[in-house]
């Protein structure tokens, strides 16, 4: 058996501060996570719970040069963003800090010249791509090209986005520098890495022996291939100017990889929560081996989690290392993947302005499909029937009934025990037995599992008012229905206490409801927690419907997103074969002004228009009726082709054709001068 731990220190992954948090992320890493920290405080645990903004690496520096602001900018923005919508959703971190602090940079820089002091760091040259005019080596993001598989031409330096590939550099075909458009020379630089090769019989002991049991499949097994594919020396350090400077003479230009500073960010957190009360002892939460450090993350970051931060701690000596590492699979949206830059994700700062107050009915949801063995997806028919036919159908109708019957026939005041029958000892002997049976479910990472039996406490409930129907019995045998609502009113409190780490809005609500605080996990098992006598408060919803129109604006609004993208990545219609000049010269091109419009009756499409021309007044007929309000139109100067050969449409004349911009959406757009210009003004 496992000694009990004195302490935990619980991590989750930290988010890139490039965008704000979705849904994936939520129900990957936070919401367990969170579960996960409430538990244990509720059990009396000493926890420290950590969470922050992951806020360098390339991805950062692109997004600033794309919008013409610094990564400082950036990262400023979504840092809040993320911080105060995590904090809505009830996620308690007891630090939420960030690695641009200057507490992190000297963590991170020490951590680094520990090792490289130690001899545990080795240095290695290699040629990498430069560009010789922004005088810079490239990151691989910095660096496109031609995919060699898929010949897709705007691949990056380390993957294809259209087909997927994972590439190098130095794979590309013709590859250019995005910075100058240039293509980029090979140079020479040095570095520092991590010799993970030299930690392999080490991880095999420590992870593949040792962890066999208790780390969940999925984590395990890619552990597994990675070690058994063998494992190289790795790169901690990078050429770019926007991370933690490199703390060495001769590495002028150079920071941090990433993912070497990032998890460090953890470590600096607990200086800065410690140094904020006042107190040094931040290493007992690190450096104890009766603490239990816990990595919640997502399946992407299980290597960086498992074998290279571990190996990191490692090399340094003096710091404990995971107990477990409870990553999760990936939550799909509708069917699909989530996409930040294809917008098809669900953002949590959204979802909170357009759902306020259902911040439990989000959690619940997320954990009930939790990806915890394998992708889920989430779905807005799926969320509603969570909260009208789950929370609020079971739940919340259960306390409902408990707490407005306890109102009507005893003014609030919580009756005495009366008369039981076999059912009732039934019923009592259940109650005993949730804290375990949700909590042997929580220790073991399975929060899924864990919620289902915190919802068959509410449906044993239900059901036994819907067996004992008190309200038929009310009047022939009130002794008995004390005993039915004294037993129910118990139970409402059970829940109300089991499930704060789930749904910890409600929880407030419930025990304010019944008149009771500062309970235990293991008071969740009490059959006497509500004593006779006492009153409790008026009732009150603990969960609101989620209507059709909700759900609708919802589907609607991902319909939109999936629209604006295909039209954002609409092929563009192949060139033409070149025609003579003389030929553009046939086309008498000029800008008329709109004097009349009015619609071809019969019609969708077309507007009649009677347009001055310079030359003449003529009427056209043109197929923009669907686009522009003809009222609206009259006074616009707009590009005509004026020597068309005449055509009757729809039985009207129309002498030449207004030019319109075919967008990829199938709608138009009419051309018009950048500024007023005379009637007949030619093209050329
Ligand atoms: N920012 C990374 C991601 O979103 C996670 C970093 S976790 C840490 O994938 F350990 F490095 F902090
Ligand atoms: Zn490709």
């Amino acid at each position: 058996m496992k000694k009990e731990p004195k302490r935990y220190t619980i991590t989750s992954a930290l988010p890139y501060a490039n965008g704000p948090v979705h849904i994936g992320h939520l129900a990957g890493v936070y919401v367990p996570a969170d579960i996960y920290a409430r538990y244990l405080r509720n059990n009396g645990k000493e926890v420290l719970f950590l969470g922050g903004s992951d806020e360098h690496g390339v991805p950062i520096t692109l997004k600033a040069r794309k919008e013409g602001v610094t990564p400082q900018d950036i990262v400023d923005r979504y840092h809040n963003i993320i911080k105060e919508s995590f904090k809505e959703l009830g996620i308690s971190f007891d630090i939420y800090s960030r690695t641009s602090n200057p507490t992190h940079h000297e963590t991170a820089a020490a951590f680094f010249t520990k090792l490289y002091n130690e001899g545990k760091l080795i240095e290695q040259t290699s040629q990498q791509y430069y560009d010789e005019e922004a005088k810079q080596f490239l990151a691989d993001r910095y660096i496109t090209g031609e995919c060699p598989h898929c010949h897709n031409e705007k691949a990056y330096g380390d993957q294809c986005e259209a087909c997927g590939a994972t590439l190098n550099a130095t794979d590309l075909i013709n590859p250019k520098s995005t910075l100058s458009g240039n293509p980029p020379v090979m140079k020479e630089t040095k570095h520092w890495y991590l010799p993970l090769d030299q930690y392999e019989p080490w991880l095999k002991e420590w992870i593949l022996e040792g962890h066999k049991e208790d780390w969940k499949v999925n984590v395990y097994g890619q552990c597994k291939s990675w070690i058994e594919a063998g494992l190289h020396p790795r790169a901690v350090t990078r050429d770019l100017s926007w991370g933690v400077k490199v703390p060495l003479k001769e590495a002028e230009g150079k920071v941090l990889y990433v993912w070497f500073d990032a998890p460090i960010g953890y470590i600096s957190a607990t200086k800065e929560w410690t140094a904020a009360q006042g107190r040094s002892d931040w290493e007992k939460w690190w450096k104890d081996e009766e603490t239990e450090l816990v990595h919640f993350i997502g399946k992407d970051n299980i290597v960086f989690h498992c074998i290279i931060f571990p190996c990191m701690l490692k090399a340094d000596g003096s710091y404990i290392l995971p107990e477990n590492v409870p990553a999760n699979e990936f939550l799909n949206l509708e069917g699909e993947k989530i996409s930040t830059s294809r917008n098809w994700a669900v953002w949590l700062h959204e979802y909170l302005r357009e759902f306020p107050g259902k911040q439990d009915s989000l959690r619940y949801m997320l954990t009930s499909i939790a990806p915890e063995t394998k992708d889920a997806d989430f779905t807005w028919s799926d969320f509603q029937a969570k909260n009208n036919n789950e929370l609020l159908a079971i739940f919340g109708n259960f306390v409902n009934r408990t707490v407005a019957l306890t109102h009507k026939y005893y003014g609030g005041v919580i009756p005495e025990m009366g008369p039981v029958t076999d059912l009732e000892k039934e019923v009592l002997e259940q109650i005993r037995q949730f804290p375990q049976r949700i909590g042997d479910s929580v220790e073991r990472y399975r929060f899924r599992e864990a919620q289902a039996e915190l919802m068959n406490l509410a449906r044993l409930g239900n059901k036994y008012l819907t067996e004992t129907e008190p309200w038929k019995k009310q009047k022939e045998d009130p002794d008995y229905v004390r005993s039915i609502l004294h037993i129910s009113l118990q139970i409402c409190a059970s829940l109300s206490i089991l499930c704060e780490p789930f749904l910890p809005f409600t929880a407030e609500k419930l025990q304010k409801m019944l008149n009771i605080s500062n309970k235990k996990w293991i008071d969740g098992g009490r059959t006497d927690l509500l004593k006779a006598g006492d009153t409790i408060n008026t009732p009150e919803f603990l969960f609101v419907k989620v209507e059709d129109e909700a759900i609708a604006a919802q589907v609607k609004k991902l319909e939109d997103a999936k629209k604006a993208n295909a039209l954002a990545n609409a092929p563009a219609t192949p060139a033409k074969d070149d025609i003579t000049y003389d030929e553009f010269q046939k086309m008498d091109l000029r800008v008329v002004t709109v004097l009349e419009a009015e619609r071809v009756p019969k019609t969708k499409k077309l507007l009649k228009l009677k347009v001055n021309t310079g030359v003449d007044e003529r009427e056209i007929v043109s197929g923009i009726a669907e686009f522009y309000e003809p009222e609206k139109l009259v006074g616009q100067q707009v590009l005509m082709l004026i020597n068309l050969a005449p055509k009757e449409i729809k039985g009207v004349k129309s002498h030449g054709m207004v030019l319109m911009a075919a967008n990829a959406d199938g709608s138009l757009a009419l051309m018009q001068p950048g500024k007023e210009v005379n009637a007949g003004s030619t093209v050329q």
